[in-house]
């Protein structure tokens, strides 16, 4: 099994169907463009039968960018896979996904279809798609509360048609890590012909375990495709953050063993960007791209980090587009982090009782106010008259 895994971002199609995160054409051109700069594998465009403003973001996008795989998503018929095709021709690599849904509930209540009825047309749709580019997902919508005999079914059938990747999405987020695991590794194991596709997962943050649920479908179940978006963007709760996704598989490569082709460096940026463009906000301690994700406020810490990054740091701040770790000084930090701020500031002092002097009134200042910045620090130095 390949060592290699691929990034699909979704961030343009399965996050922009978060509430209020509509895109113009200008900013999904412009995250597709920081898109590959971060070297996603895999970036699906959009969803180009949904409506002609679809059709042509998708066909920009692969007429713009060339390095990665373009991808439009497609329902399970002829028309919408013909118009997904027809957007796609201008890129270097074009790829087609096209879904049915096959739990009982979405089969019985939203389709109006008999299983047999969803399994001839998922053959038929891939026979179909299969014509038209040599590159073709195929997704069980629901697949995780799909019973599991029906799902084998479809997927070697689709498998036998030709799909070279078969993504297994929880839909709305169910799945909890182990068992998500187990469920992909089945099907693996049952289906014959498993090994002709690259098998993908998509996972939903409703529970708040898309990003645990993902790394199980690589780690347990063998998975070497994971659907993600900047940020987590996504319907309801959201989808697998690329960003936390890949530092995990990157920062634990010992316990993984995998490779990604994303270059890290350019993660923050794309973060703002996408943030910036749909106006959510990201949480200070969301991981990798919150404000918070490698700053430190406690004196121990601090000390501890200004002796050895490694003490408190798993990963560089640099590594994925920060400039710098942050020490936040307040009423927590330490004499050190303080000393180490009047150093950054060009402040010199004389002697230590000065340092020393200074310090307690900032530790007094501290007691008064959250967060003291550099003007505070200068403003207090000075207060004894020391060079700047
Ligand atoms: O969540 C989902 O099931 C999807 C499919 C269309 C892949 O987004
Ligand atoms: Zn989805």
């Amino acid at each position: 099994m390949s060592d290699q895994l691929i990034i699909f971002d979704t961030t343009l199609r399965d996050g922009e169907q978060s509430p209020g995160a509509s895109m113009t054409k200008d900013e999904k051109l412009r995250i597709a463009r920081q898109l590959e700069r971060l070297k996603v594998d895999v970036i699906e465009a959009g969803f180009a039968a949904s409506s002609n403003g679809d059709f042509d973001c998708v066909q920009s996008i692969a007429s713009i960018i060339k390095d990665s795989t373009i991808c439009s998503l497609a329902r399970a018929n002829d028309r919408d896979i013909a118009r997904a095709a027809e957007a796609l021709k201008p890129a270097n690599r074009a790829r087609i996904h096209t879904f049915i849904a096959t739990s009982p509930l979405h089969m019985e209540k939203k389709l109006r279809m008999s299983p047999d009825e969803v399994f001839e047309q998922a053959k038929l749709s891939v026979r179909f798609a299969r014509n038209l580019v040599g590159d073709v997902e195929f997704s069980p919508e629901d697949g995780y509360r799909s019973d599991p005999d029906f799902l084998c079914r479809v997927i070697e059938a689709v498998i036998a048609e030709g799909a070279t990747t078969i993504n297994v999405p929880d839909t709305v987020g169910y799945a909890v890590p182990e068992l998500y695991g187990q469920f992909i590794l089945n099907l693996r194991e049952r289906i014959p012909n498993s090994d002709k596709a690259i098998w993908s997962v998509h996972c939903h943050n409703d529970l708040g375990m898309a990003v645990a649920n993902s790394l199980a479908g690589v780690k347990i179940g063998g998975a070497r495709q994971v659907e993600c978006t900047i940020n987590g963007l996504g319907e309801r709760a959201g989808n697998c953050s690329l960003e936390e996704v890949v530092m995990a598989v990157k920062t634990r490569r010992d316990y993984f063993g995998l490779d990604v082709n994303i270059d890290a460096q350019h993660i923050v940026a794309a973060s703002r960007l996408v943030s910036q463009t749909t106006g959510f906000v990201v949480q200070p301690n969301k991981a990798v791209v919150g404000a918070n994700a490698f700053a430190h406020a406690s004196g121990i810490h601090q000390d501890g980090v200004l002796k050895a990054r490694d003490t408190y740091e798993i990963m560089r701040a640099e590594d994925v587009g920060w400039s710098a770790n942050k020490i936040v000084l307040g009423k927590l930090s330490g004499r050190n982090a303080f000393k180490q701020r009047l150093q950054e500031l060009g402040v010199v002092m004389d002697s230590e009782s000065e340092i020393n002097a200074a310090f307690t009134r900032f530790k007094d200042l501290a007691d008064r106010k959250s967060e003291i910045f550099d003007e505070d620090i200068l403003a207090l130095v000075h207060m004894e008259g020391a060079e700047a």
